[in-house]
């Protein structure tokens, strides 16, 4: 008998901190190899199921591509047609798709289910956004300052102005995993969650970064080499827009808080962007943005993803 197959599944970006430098060149070697028109099949015959319980353009979009790029297939599982949308449970979903498929990527309304998701398939998870964390939005964030500084991210800092949910979880634990400094503005009441902090800050003693938490934007933009910023009202929090609205007022990216940072200031979104909310057509729009190389690089990114987590997981498959 073969050995048993190694899952490995990306659920937190804790997941793959280690391999975050090697895993950013791969994907810029992706990349280059892409704008060469140069794509080597290296996931040929191999098969990603896509489970969203969310909309998505980028995510999808991006693994669909990235999929058909290295050969393989995903195939797009909204959760409304699945039996998971009438009560099927997440562990006999997990069974069945194992048998059919080689990876698994979801976007969930709740961590629990993609734990829960993780627990019971035998072959990798990839966590294509929940309530607690986005690694592989953070995957392609941190690419793109890669690429702009030269691959040297230590003596940088990055301002966060905006929500402490999802987004900044899954950026604290990679900027801190590859020697960032970050310094994240949220409102009171919007503070990332503190288990996730302090994972974060047990990763930048080791990196030797720095990360400080503000409730003031001013700090978090002034000196910054990077601003980002998401959007006020996260998919499954309407409910709180009202609130949000009022909570979030003064949590902006525009022109005045971009002057207070260096003048070479890279300023990201994670997209979708509310314009006039969060940021501010000018800036969006304007020569500091990066938020389109940001998002282009959410397939180099994926790729390279998908052939750390699948491509040693199918040398090892073997018959059930
Ligand atoms: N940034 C991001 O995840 O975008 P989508 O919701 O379009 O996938
Ligand atoms: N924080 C946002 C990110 C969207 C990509 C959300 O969860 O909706």
């Amino acid at each position: 008998m073969p050995d048993a197959p190694v899952k490995r599944d990306l659920v937190s970006v804790q997941d793959i901190a280690s391999d975050l430098p090697s895993l950013l060149k791969r994907a810029s070697e992706l990349k280059a190899e892409r704008k060469r028109g140069k794509l080597t099949p290296r996931l040929a015959g191999k098969n990603l199921a896509m489970i969203f319980e969310k909309p998505s353009t980028r995510t999808r979009t991006s693994f669909e591509v990235a999929m058909n790029d290295l050969g393989g297939h995903a195939l797009y599982l909204s959760s409304k047609d699945l039996q998971l949308g009438r009560g099927e449970t997440i562990a006999d979903t997990a069974r069945v798709l194992s048998r059919f498929v080689d990876a698994v990527c979801y976007r969930a309304f709740r961590h629990a289910d993609m734990l829960e998701l993780a627990r019971w398939t035998t072959i990798p998870v990839i966590n294509a956004l929940d309530d607690l964390e986005h690694p592989c939005q953070i995957a392609a964030d941190l690419l793109t300052l890669h690429e702009r500084w030269g691959g040297r991210f230590s003596g940088h800092r990055l301002g966060w102005v905006g929500d402490g949910n999802n987004v900044l979880h899954s950026l604290l634990l990679g900027a801190a995993a590859v020697g960032l400094d970050i310094t994240a503005a949220t409102p009171a009441g919007y503070r990332p969650d503190a288990t996730v902090v302090a994972a974060a800050e047990k990763l930048a003693r080791a990196s030797k970064s720095r990360i400080a938490l503000t409730g003031e934007p001013r700090v978090a933009a002034t000196g910054a080499d990077a601003l980002y910023t998401d959007v006020w009202v996260s998919m499954g929090d309407e409910a709180e827009q009202a609130a949000r609205e009022a909570a979030f007022r003064g949590f902006q990216i525009n022109e005045a808080l971009v002057a207070l940072a260096s003048p070479d200031v890279l300023v990201l979104h994670d997209l979708p962007a509310h314009r006039g909310q969060e940021i501010t057509d000018s800036v969006l729009d304007g020569p500091h943005s990066a938020a389109w190389d940001q998002a282009e690089n959410r397939l180099h990114a994926q790729k390279a993803i998908l052939e750390l987590l699948v491509a040693p997981h199918l040398r090892s498959r073997g018959p059930r």
